[in-house]
């Protein structure tokens, strides 16, 4: 028995270790690891909605509705399976291993993918958990989706996989056809234009470059480039080397290269050291919720965030560090899944334009999907189409839209040896292809009601745990714990059960799930999320 405490106390602290190295805070608690080591056996034999029963409901409902109860992904596993503590005793093994060679502090636990299929992620020790995280937002179709080995498995596709061009001057014959038919088949409203671009930083990097010199050239006024500015540049001096901004808001994230991490504003960690640029920072509306009973202090909200926008652009005009873009998310989301109301961004849009600068949506996280559109802002009803839209993640290759006028004038100039991946822009196309098979969007929307609506219903039976500020559109959902310690403590219960989900902010779970999460799906997360709100010790 003695051994056997040792052994759960020496679990306990390094798993609270393990959470804190991620950025988390944890308190272990006495007897942790022994309630959840007894809770799992219980757990295990939890049942949902079998696949059989599935199918035949399936087929008693109209096209439209098929998404509901079809069984997307063959195979799938019907519930969560816990087997030891998460992370387990191969996957730590893993972590100090790693860790030998490289800071292995953010590592959750070692995944086997090779087992792991639709909804669930199958970790080292042979956990099988529902994944409401999904990669950090990025794997659209879930796990080993059978349409996506059929992508790599043809042999044309192949060559592409393996030849990876230096697509900015050696594209391979099709290409154009290609981003017909995945990025421009999907485009916001009135977008023609698309660059691929490797992550979601790179993305904004190259968003803000082509900002920049739309701005410079409108200055320009149609005159030649001179040579001090061709000279001057080289040693970033003026007037080659310019001036210009990009205004961000507070609690933002947009990415961790330099230029991006200057436009970050979510969490210190991301930023200490680093040198920063003195860029324009407005900030971000703060809502009260329920949002239905506080109209006017939200409205009021609005107009105190855009009046700082307004503000900015005259300080930094007036300076002569002049405002090229505003670059902003459609929800705040590293930074806790702030929103933001249409009215908001609609008046955002005006106040960019007439202050004559580009507005960046970058759309890293919320495109995809995830909000049952596409694109987040299409919620938005703008009255013109942004100017930039950057993506990522879900959409598999990195890369921006921009309208026709942020063409460069020359080659070269937003460029890099890459480019993106063709291989990934293949995946993209089936994907395309299946969300718009198995009607995934409207599967999005209506996993999303169920999701909204037991979060809510949670928060009003739990207040001493969850605050009542449920939100989220589609599945792209999230809640906050009444503090921030509550909120590690959800999280690592949520593991523990077999639930993946992801934090952010200061005490916020955000769900990410695939797009072929399902409503049953829904069902399972949220049953589990009640067990863990009933375990809560963190007074
Ligand atoms: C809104 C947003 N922008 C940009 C990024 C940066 O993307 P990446 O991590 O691919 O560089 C992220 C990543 O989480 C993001 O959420």
């Amino acid at each position: 028995m003695k051994n056997r405490n040792g052994h759960i106390k020496r679990q306990e602290r390094h798993i609270a270790m393990h959470i804190r190295s991620v950025g988390l805070q944890f308190h272990p608690k006495p007897n942790y690891i022994h309630q959840f080591e007894m809770a799992l056996s219980k757990f295990n034999l939890f049942h949902y909605q079998l696949n059989a029963v599935s199918c035949f409901l399936n087929r008693q409902l109209p096209k439209s509705a098929r998404c509901l109860s079809t069984v997307l992904v063959p195979g799938e596993a019907s519930g969560p399976s816990v087997k030891t503590t998460v992370p387990g005793p191969k996957s730590r093994q893993m972590i100090a291993d790693l860790d030998k060679i490289q800071f292995a502090g953010s590592v959750f636990y070692f995944t086997d993918y090779k087992n792991s299929l639709g909804n669930y992620v199958v970790d080292a020790d042979g956990n099988s958990i529902l994944d409401v995280f999904s990669q950090i937002s990025s794997l659209p179709l879930g796990y080993n989706h059978p349409d996506m080995h059929k992508v790599v498995q043809d042999p044309d596709n192949q060559i592409a996989f393996i030849n990876r061009p230096a697509l900015g001057i050696f594209p391979a014959q099709g290409w154009p056809e290609k981003l017909t038919n995945s990025l421009l088949s999907v485009a916001p409203k009135g977008h023609t234009q698309v660059n691929t671009m490797a992550c979601g930083s790179c993305s904004n990097e190259n968003a803000f470059k082509a900002a920049f010199m739309w701005y410079r050239n409108k200055q320009r006024g149609g005159a030649s480039i001179s040579d001090e500015e061709n000279s001057s540049c080289l040693v970033n001096r003026a007037p080659g080397s310019t001036p210009f901004t990009i205004m961000s808001f507070k609690g933002s994230f947009h990415g961790q290269t330099l230029g991006c991490l200057t436009t970050t504003h979510s969490r210190s960690i991301f930023k200490l050291d680093f040198p920063a640029l003195d860029w324009p920072i407005a900030s971000f509306p703060r809502y009260k919720y329920p949002l239905e009973d506080h109209v006017k202090e939200n409205e009021a909200e609005d107009r105190r965030c855009l009046a700082e926008v307004e503000e900015q652009f005259e300080i930094y005009n007036k300076a002569g560090k002049f405002v090229a873009g505003v670059v902003v998310e459609p929800i705040q989301a590293e930074g806790g899944d702030v929103h933001a109301s249409p009215e908001f961004f609609q008046q955002l849009q005006r106040i960019t334009k007439k202050n004559g600068a580009a507005l960046i949506l970058d759309e890293v996280q919320t495109g995809g999907g995830a909000t049952g559109k596409y694109w987040c802002h299409e919620h938005f009803n703008l009255p013109d189409p942004a100017d930039f839209v950057t993506f990522s993640k879900k959409m598999l290759t990195g890369g921006f839209y921009s309208l026709p006028e942020f063409r460069p004038q020359q080659g070269l100039k937003i460029f890099n040896t890459w480019m993106g991946d063709p291989s990934k822009v293949l995946l993209l196309e089936k994907v395309v292809q299946v969300v718009k098979r198995d009607n995934l969007l409207k599967l999005v929307e209506l996993s999303g009601k169920k999701l909204m609506d037991g979060l809510k219903d949670l928060s009003n039976r739990f207040p001493q745990h969850m605050k009542n500020n449920v939100r989220g559109i589609g599945t792209f959902c999230a809640f906050d714990l009444t503090s921030p310690q509550k909120r590690d403590e959800a999280f690592f219960r949520l593991q523990q059960h077999g639930v993946q989900s992801g934090p952010c902010g200061e005490q916020t779970i955000r769900l990410r799930p695939f797009l072929v999460f399902q409503p049953k799906h829904a069902d399972i997360f949220l049953d589990v999320l009640e067990k863990v709100l009933k375990e809560i010790q963190t007074p």
